[in-house]
């Protein structure tokens, strides 16, 4: 029998990556304020989100979520937001035209800012420091009072999270979305690519099946779908104080939800079973990720999927395996087993990120596009071999033109790290890069379309 659950129930287990403020008091203080702050999302929005899931966990859907690694302060900017969000329309037109696939929309936006660290402190030229944890903890910069973890910065990421979801509210259901502005949505810099070039040829058979759906008098004045779109937030639930003081009651259902976003996952380092990050969000009704690292054993796994979807619902949990390129079949596939075996409908998405990072030669934490694609692959290629559905891709992209992973069709090179590399976390996609990844995954989708008929996670489990 599960332990009874509240909002603060998670401050009773031992709590991992959480920064150390000197001043409870001001922390405290901070919540207080946040706790009268108006939510961010609606429960009914969430509702929604976990509906299309479950769409995606029975074959018939599939998720793209991506966004920053990290947001940050300096690099707030309408134009920021505009290209990222330009970018997933694209890649989801993509997906939806060439992969024949509704894609649901879950931007890595509007409040991702707490980061887990390999480790808590940094040192340089013999000075050590406590680690940067994201702008709603402390600053990037190596000194002192920069490294200092201050609360304020969670109001200030609050504002910047409403700020941010505001332009994105107006651009999914103000006309930006409209499937008529599909030859738009390609950005200056990518326009003159190769990747440029297959994204207009393509966008010109979407124009053409356009018109002929007009013709027939379906347009985007007569279908709403057409003219706008849905589009969630999501992030890591890293810092609790933050979240527990955005959870609510929803006045129509009487549940909790955390209202800083629509969807929540557990990074690889949190998810311990017994732990806070685990522990809050299991109360919560949004819908939840969890992200599964090479150490993840089956049977760990089922237990945390107990914990997290006891009552089995589609669309609820999405597993998003990490594995790395070179691991990703050989990790995957006892997984997928496991828990098709045992009849739990899930999303399995693919996170091609976390797993591939390295550090370069010049001494820049980077990825290589080919091991992107290749973990990307071999998600597929396990889903085929299992029998299961491979329901989407977790990326960490940017709509701006920066050099942070080498490879891809412009070939970035390990010299060319340099010239614009700007994450305050992670290397990202470019957008180039991101629109290559989802072509990929067209192909993917498409094979994986005539390979096989899907057959839905909900049948094995009342077959059992
Ligand atoms: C992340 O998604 O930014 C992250 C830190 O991932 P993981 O928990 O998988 O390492
Ligand atoms: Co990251």
């Amino acid at each position: 029998m599960a332990q009874q659950w509240s909002p603060s129930s998670w401050r009773d287990k031992p709590v991992r990556q959480m920064p150390e403020y000197g001043n409870p008091g001001a922390l405290e203080d901070v919540e207080a304020r946040i706790a009268k702050l108006p939510p961010l999302v609606f429960a009914g929005e969430a509702r929604s989100l976990q509906h299309s899931l479950g769409e995606v966990a029975q074959g018939r859907a599939f998720l793209l979520q991506g966004g920053d690694c990290a947001e940050s302060f300096s690099e707030f900017s309408a134009d920021k937001i505009r290209d990222t969000f330009r970018v997933i329309l694209q890649m989801a037109v993509t997906l939806t035209y060439a992969g024949s696939m509704p894609v649901i929309k879950v931007g890595r936006i509007a409040g991702q800012f707490a980061k887990p660290r390999s480790s808590d402190s940094e040192t340089q030229d013999g000075v050590t420091l406590p680690s940067y944890r994201g702008d709603n903890i402390n600053a990037l910069d190596f000194t002192p009072e920069a490294r200092e973890p201050d609360p304020e910065r969670l109001i200030q990421a609050y504002h910047q999270a409403a700020a941010t979801l505001n332009l994105l509210r107006a651009f999914s259901k103000g006309g930006y979305a409209d499937l008529k502005r599909v030859q738009n949505w390609n950005l200056d810099f990518v326009a003159d690519s190769p990747l440029g070039e297959r994204y207009r040829d393509m966008a010109e058979h979407v124009d053409d099946a356009l018109r002929f759906m007009a013709a027939c008098g379906i347009t985007s004045e007569t279908v709403p779908a057409l003219h706008t779109t849905d589009f969630y937030t999501s992030h890591e639930a890293l810092h609790l104080n933050y979240e527990q003081a955005m959870t609510r009651t929803d006045s129509l259902t009487g549940d909790w939800y955390d209202t800083s976003a629509h969807f929540l996952w557990v990074g690889a380092r949190t998810h311990q079973e017994d732990h806070a990050q685990i522990e809050f969000v299991r109360g919560l009704k949004n819908p939840l990720g969890l992200k599964c690292s090479p150490a993840l054993e089956p049977d760990e796994l089922l237990r945390l999927i107990d914990v997290l979807n006891p009552e089995n619902i589609p669309g609820r949990l999405t597993l998003i395996a990490r594995m790395g390129h070179e691991q990703v079949e050989e990790k995957l596939r006892p997984l997928l087993r496991a828990v098709k075996h045992e009849g739990r409908a899930v999303v399995w998405s693919c996170d091609p990120m976390h797993g591939n990072t390295y550090k370069a030669s010049s001494g820049y934490k980077t990825r290589r596009f080919d091991h992107i694609l290749g973990e990307v692959q071999g998600f597929f290629a396990a889903h085929r071999e299992e029998g299961t559905h491979p329901g989407g891709v977790h990326f960490e992209m940017t709509g701006q033109d920066v050099t942070e992973c080498v490879g891809g069709a412009e070939a970035i090179g390990d010299e060319d790290l340099s010239n614009r590399y700007h994450t305050a976390c992670d290397p990202r996609l470019n957008a180039n890069q991101a629109l290559e990844l989802a072509f990929l995954i067209a192909d993917e989708l498409k094979a994986a379309r005539q390979d096989r008929p899907f057959q839905p996670v909900i049948a094995a489990a009342s077959a059992e």
